[in-house]
């Protein structure tokens, strides 16, 4: 029996193969985000990583300073395999609500969907504090709901009141570019500390 949602229940997910989640390739929404950005010396954290492909596309785009974060050890491990280049200093075999540092920006691809909803004013907090003053969070929210979970899903209002207490800025628009499936039901976040 592993506890639900705990690093075992994820890192069982791995091993069983699994992951309906992934895309295979770095989220549109995102991609879009990261090719308009200039500054490659941003220290960028991606939590939940999961097989990373997020975090392989801004390294191969020359963001040197990118780290990647999952507490499921084998999504780690094979990250690492598929991306042999990737400096083991910048991959954190952690949680995320455990986890420290000062980074300018947070990209989010399905962790917060993955995490215990009653946890989501405890991640807003925590994303703040891993971020320096004029660090964005910046991704992708589910704007629906789903039977059970994970994914659990949600809508902007509930998201607004979850991160205005710790960010200056808040925006939330309609993702125009989402995969087909995800079409029409997904948000596109920027959050400013
Ligand atoms: C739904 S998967 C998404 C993976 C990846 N972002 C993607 O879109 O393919 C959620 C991921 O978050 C990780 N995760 C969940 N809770 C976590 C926590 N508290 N700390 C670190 N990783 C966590 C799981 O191990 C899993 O890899």
């Amino acid at each position: 029996m592993t506890d639900f949602l705990s690093d075992e229940f994820w890192n069982n997910r791995y091993v069983d193969g699994n992951t309906g989640w992934d895309l295979g390739e770095i989220s549109p929404p995102i991609k879009a985000y990261v090719d308009q950005l200039e500054n490659k010396e941003l220290k960028i954290l991606i939590p939940g990583a999961g097989n990373g492909h997020e975090v392989s596309y801004l390294f191969d785009q020359g963001f040197r300073n990118v780290h990647v974060l999952d507490f499921a050890p084998l999504a780690m491990q094979t990250f690492l395999e598929r991306n042999p280049e990737f400096p083991t200093s910048q991959a954190h075999t952690a949680n995320f609500f455990d986890f420290e540092g000062a980074f300018d920006l947070i990209i989010e691809q399905t962790l917060f969907c993955a995490i215990d909803p009653c946890l989501r004013s405890s991640y807003a907090e925590q994303s703040a504090s891993l971020l320096r003053n004029g660090g964005k969070l910046v991704g992708v929210l589910f704007n629906r709901e789903f039977d059970g979970g994970p994914p659990f899903g949600g809508s902007k209002s509930d998201y607004v009141d979850q991160f205005k207490p710790f960010f200056s800025e808040v925006s939330m628009e309609e993702c125009y570019n989402s995969i087909g499936p995800r079409q029409g039901n997904e948000l596109f976040i920027r959050l400013t500390k």
